[in-house]
Formats: structure tokens, C-alpha cells, sequence
């Protein structure tokens, strides 16, 4: 048994390491140094969110995969890729959104120690801990718009009773840490690379993205 007290799970919160009144370079910086749960025990870094402070959409998704631990960059892998090219279709530009994720640490298992990484979801828990760096970046950058990627940054921005199928490719209007927001929520482009149908996925996903584009236009 580990002789290092644990907080107990109801008690993980960033809270205490999100700076008040900060800019986003000084909010990544404190992130860096988040200890809010135990994800940043295996973690390499923390991954921040990514972009302008002055972005009109904001992309939300779940937490960094393998390659974004490594880089520190939030979508830089596969799912980031199908990302980039499937806003591009829907008449939105990537390099003009801000992009961020409901975790900012690299949730994983492994089959065997040096073993491959495997993404683990992280709990709600986990998410609701990560939640005030999201609130700060959202006080900062006021996007018009937020794009929800998926069930985990569904659930941390709108409650557990999130279900992506029953909102999917609609505009909400909602009322988020103390701020009028309207989002669109779509699925994780992860499990359109997963999908046994990834064409179908993909235009599912595109067309979603295009009731963003018209949400901004
Ligand atoms: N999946 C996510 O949700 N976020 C990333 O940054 C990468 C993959």
C-alpha cells in the first residue's frame, strides 16, 4: 500500500492552481504545474489548449492522445488530422479556432510495462476536476461559438445527462460557468476513424460541422 495520502476522488480539483484575472500565456504556464488529480503523475506535460485569445469558435474535445502528450499540443495525431480536414470541408478554418480539451492530461493503460500506451477515458470526476481551466479559457477567448467534440467534453460543459446522439448537429443556448454560451455539439472525431462505416461517420461529422459554419456565418 502506498504510505502517500491520496485525496479522496470527490476531492480533485484544479481549482487551486488556475491564477485569477490571467491571460492565456499565464494560465498555460500555471498548468503546466496542475496537480489538481493524480493524471499528471504519468502524463509527460500538460496539454493546454491551443490559438487566439481573440478566437470566434472554440473546439472542445476530450483529452490529449498519445501524440499530443508527447508534442503538447492539443489534436496534433490522427484524430486531429480528420479534425482539420473535415472543418475545412464544412467552410471553417482550423488555424482561426481555439482548440482545447475537457482534460489536459494524457489519460492511459498499458497491456504490458514498455508496452504501447492505450487512451483510457478519463472519469467524469477526472473531467469535472480539469473543469476550471476550461472555465478561465472560455472567460478569456468568449468564443461566439463551441464546437463539443464528443460525450466527455459533452458531459463536463453541459452535465452528465449529456448524450451526443439526441443533440448532435443543433445550436444549443446554455449557461456556462456564469456565461450565455451556444454550442454545437458533434461526435469525437476518434470514433469516426473507429467507425465500421468511416465514409458515413465522416459526412455525419461534416455535416455537423456545417451548422457550426452557419451558427458563425
Ligand atoms: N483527442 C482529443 O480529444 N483531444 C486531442 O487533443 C487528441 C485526441
Amino acid at each position: 500500500m502506498s504510505s502517500r495520502a491520496e485525496a479522496p476522488e470527490d476531492a480533485y480539483t484544479a481549482a487551486p492552481f488556475v491564477p485569477d484575472h490571467a491571460g492565456l500565456t499565464a494560465l498555460r504556464r500555471a498548468a503546466a504545474g496542475c496537480r489538481g488529480c493524480p493524471l499528471h503523475r504519468d502524463a509527460t506535460q500538460t496539454v493546454f489548449g491551443a490559438g487566439s485569445a481573440h478566437a470566434r469558435l472554440m473546439l472542445v474535445g476530450e483529452q490529449p492522445g498519445d501524440q499530443e502528450d508527447r508534442r503538447g499540443r492539443p489534436f496534433v495525431g490522427p484524430a486531429g488530422k480528420l479534425l482539420d480536414r473535415a472543418l475545412e470541408e464544412a467552410g471553417l478554418d482550423p488555424a482561426d479556432a481555439y482548440v482545447t480539451n475537457a482534460v489536459k492530461h494524457f489519460k492511459f493503460t498499458r497491456a504490458e510495462p514498455r508496452k504501447r500506451r492505450i487512451h483510457k477515458a478519463p472519469t467524469l470526476r477526472e473531467a469535472t476536476a480539469c473543469g476550471p481551466w476550461l472555465a478561465a479559457e472560455l472567460a478569456v477567448v468568449g468564443p461566439e461559438l463551441i464546437v463539443v467534440l464528443g460525450a466527455t467534453a459533452g458531459k463536463a460543459l453541459l452535465g452528465s445527462s449529456f448524450r451526443v446522439t439526441e443533440v448532435r448537429g443543433t445550436v444549443l443556448e446554455e449557461e456556462i460557468h456564469g456565461r450565455r454560451e451556444r454550442l454545437v455539439p458533434t461526435v469525437h472525431p476518434s470514433s469516426v476513424l473507429r467507425a465500421d462505416d468511416r465514409e458515413a461517420a465522416y459526412r455525419g461529422l461534416v455535416a455537423d460541422l456545417e451548422v457550426a459554419a452557419r451558427a458563425l456565418a
